[in-house]
């Protein structure tokens, strides 16, 4: 089974330039099929260079977290996905997003969660002073980076690291992680709706 994807982002796309290039294999079994944004995020121009589509529902153009959540479900279903990536996306999701998709609706984030969930895992990381952190992959749910891990590694912190070194390092672990979980979701070797039960 090819499994068509839709990732959704806000900012430079480090993450999805990883499936996109494994997904230019003929063998890889998950195609993007469109890259959204909740802004004018630079990761949108992979699109232009892999030649896949495009939208953006900007979260500032709604009257309210509800309203951007509407427009996202009807853009994302569009392209009929198999599975929706949030990789990168910055906003937290309405639960109408998440009734809609999940738990074909994953998240990628730079902590070994539960430890340090919301939008700075990586600082918190630093700011607490741990030896190491990591990089987990889950299945969305209405919770702050609490829903089901898929699969998660380790990473060390290293004396010296700055908030954008450790991020650095721990960047080809989350992209690692997203790219095996697309690929044992296509061989039916992992199972979300298990996962998620
Ligand atoms: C990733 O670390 C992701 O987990 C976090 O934001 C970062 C996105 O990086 N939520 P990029 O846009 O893929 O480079």
């Amino acid at each position: 089974m090819v499994l068509k994807l839709v990732v959704l982002i806000s900012g430079t796309g480090s993450n999805l330039r990883s499936l996109l290039e494994a997904s230019q294999d003929a063998q890889f079994p998950a195609r993007v099929v469109a890259i959204g944004a909740d802004r004018d995020a630079d990761g949108l121009a992979l699109g232009e260079e892999f030649g896949i589509p495009t939208f953006t529902v900007p979260f500032t153009a709604f009257p309210d977290r509800e309203a951007w959540g509407t427009e996202l479900i009807a853009q994302v279903r569009l392209w009929e996905p198999d599975l929706v990536i949030l990789s990168g996306l910055m906003r937290l999701v309405p639960a109408a997003v998440v009734d809609a998709f999940s738990p074909h609706l994953i998240n990628t984030h730079p902590a070994y969660l539960p430890e340090f969930p919301g939008a700075h895992g990586v600082r918190d990381a630093l700011a607490a002073g741990v030896d190491q952190t990591g990089a987990s992959l889950i299945v969305v749910d209405n919770s702050v980076d609490g829903g089901p891990i898929i699969a998660q590694e380790r990473v060390p912190v290293l004396p010296g690291d700055t908030e954008s070194s450790l991020h650095d390092r721990i960047k080809p672990v989350e992209r690692r992680l997203l790219i095996q979980a697309v690929l044992d979701i296509a061989n039916s070797h992992l199972d979300l709706k298990e996962l998620a039960r």
